[in-house]
């Protein structure tokens, strides 16, 4: 890495776990299995680069209407990985947040991500936020409901704070792998400044040295926020 600017919150669309396994002629299962070591590895990796926020998308509401087979696999894999990825963030100082909408999920799996958060709380070197049936259509409304509920006209810094990023800064930088070149309803309202990277790499091949490459590519750009 030069010594150019850094993003204080990264965010990562993971894609392309399917097309790994293909690729290797094996299972979903198998790439979303290599797509979580990955997703711990980074998560791992990143804080170390002095990066403070990073927003992981796991799984988006959208996501929720594969079929159940790849379901039960993903919720699986989050049973099995969470405890023990909630502990080396721990040790690592870092909190780990999960946004989305938890009465999609199954109750056993809230429970293992709730306990995760307790795990972790107060950490001060960084923040994990683990998106998981999470949209961020969804994210608005919900904010829009709630100030429409409380009957008041918001700031742009109050709708801010209202959503489920709401204590966290806007990401600076805003990655996706698997070769798509979209947003796919992930922070919407939070990315309107983002500075985006797209690569072809598949997510459980994005090794600490492609992140390091957009974060290299980051601290290039010329961020002027509309103004000249
Ligand atoms: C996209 O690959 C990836 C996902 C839908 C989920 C991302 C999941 C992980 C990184 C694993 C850990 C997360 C959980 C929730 C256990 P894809 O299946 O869309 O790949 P494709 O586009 O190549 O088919």
């Amino acid at each position: 890495m030069g010594e150019g600017k850094l993003p204080a919150h990264v965010a990562v669309i993971m894609d392309g776990n399917g097309r790994w396994a293909k690729k290797r002629l094996l299972p979903r299962s198998a790439g979303h299995r290599a797509g979580m070591k990955r997703m711990i590895g980074l998560s791992e990796h990143i804080f170390d680069r002095g990066v403070r926020y990073c927003t992981l998308f796991a799984l988006s509401t959208e996501n929720l209407s594969r079929p159940q087979e790849e379901l039960d696999g993903l919720f699986a894999l989050l049973r099995e990985y969470f405890p023990e990825n909630a502990e080396i963030l721990r040790n690592k100082n870092i909190t780990l947040k999960v946004i989305g909408d938890r009465s999609l999920l199954p109750e056993d799996v809230v429970s293992v991500i709730e306990a995760g958060e307790r795990r972790t709380e107060g950490g001060t070197r960084g923040t994990l936020v683990l998106a998981i049936g999470y949209g961020g259509r969804q994210d608005i409304l919900a904010a829009v409901n709630r100030a429409v509920r409380e009957g008041k006209e918001v700031t742009m810094e109050q709708f801010s704070a209202m959503l489920s990023t709401g204590d966290m800064p806007a990401p600076d930088l805003l990655i996706r792998t698997g070769k798509e070149l979209r947003i796919s309803n992930f922070l919407l309202w939070q990315a309107a400044y983002s500075e985006l990277y797209f690569t072809d790499v598949l997510f459980p091949d994005f090794s600490d040295a492609e992140l390091d490459k957009a974060l290299e590519a980051f601290s290039r750009r010329d961020r002027r926020f509309g103004r000249t």
